[in-house]
């Protein structure tokens, strides 16, 4: 059994008091939730102030990005060891918009993902075509490059803190969420290949996550999907209420 996973990508959105007012009324809302795992990934300046919030609940602090060096000369960047200190203990690697506006690239989430594990920092790792991708039929072939490159010497022990997320670039912030039945195909190719490249223990355990305008009218029909074990939200977690929605999907 994979527990769900609901997590929150909140993208450059809220100020550190905006943040504490959505995280305090979200864990109202969902504090008798039982049998999911939640995350809420806010902008660096709010994650000391979440994590402080959220401290004693079940719900996990996530960064959105980070450094694959402890420290140095980096101006602007944020190092695995400052956004654990901070309270996070996940990170989400390799989202698309900072694949396609920040130069992100397959080798650099890999050096991030050493990095976070090497900290003790969970990843949550996105992948996902664009729809001129899917369109000239190389769905698999990008999800195949972005996982062998991204988890390139990636050892089964390290395998164990990814999640990994499914976020086709034509269904985010678009409304245009992909059917579950595209979405699962996505999904089951990407647990074989995972079975194949570790081993089929760890295929059946990784949890793949779909992210792409989730929301709380589209969220059971993507979980009644096989391989489908959880959602990355973006803009219907800024609203606690419908997040709550979300993680309480039946
Ligand atoms: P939306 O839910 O706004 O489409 O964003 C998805 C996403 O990018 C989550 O990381």
């Amino acid at each position: 059994m994979r527990t769900p996973i609901i997590a929150g990508n909140w993208k450059m959105h809220k100020t550190i008091s905006e943040a504490i007012e959505t995280v305090s009324h979200l864990k109202e809302k969902i504090k008798n939730v039982k049998g999911r795992e939640v995350i809420v990934a806010p902008p660096f300046t709010a994650i000391s102030e979440v994590s402080r919030v959220l401290k004693d609940t079940f719900i996990a602090v996530s960064a959105q990005n980070i450094h694959w060096e402890v420290k140095g000369a980096f101006t602007g960047e944020v190092s695995p060891i400052m956004v654990k200190d901070a309270g996070a203990e996940f990170v989400i690697i390799g989202h698309s918009e900072r694949r396609q506006y920040f130069g992100e690239t397959n080798e650099t989430v890999n050096k991030k993902i050493k990095a976070a594990l090497k900290q003790g920092l969970k990843v949550i790792l996105c992948i996902g075509e664009s729809l001129e991708q899917r369109e000239s039929g190389q769905t698999f072939q990008v999800l195949e490059e972005e996982l062998k490159k991204g988890l390139f010497e990636i050892k089964s022990d390290g395998i164990e803190s990814i999640v990994i997320a499914y976020e086709p670039i034509w269904a985010i912030g678009t409304g245009k969420t992909a059917t579950p039945e595209i979405a699962e195909e996505a999904h089951k190719f990407i647990r074989d290949y995972i079975s194949k490249i570790f081993n089929k223990d760890i295929g059946e355990k990784i949890r793949i996550l779909y992210g792409g305008s989730v929301k709380p009218t589209n969220i059971s029909d993507l979980m009644d999907m096989e391989d489908i074990d959880g959602a990355l939200v973006g803009g219907a977690s800024l609203d606690p209420d419908t997040f709550a929605e979300i993680v309480q999907f039946k």
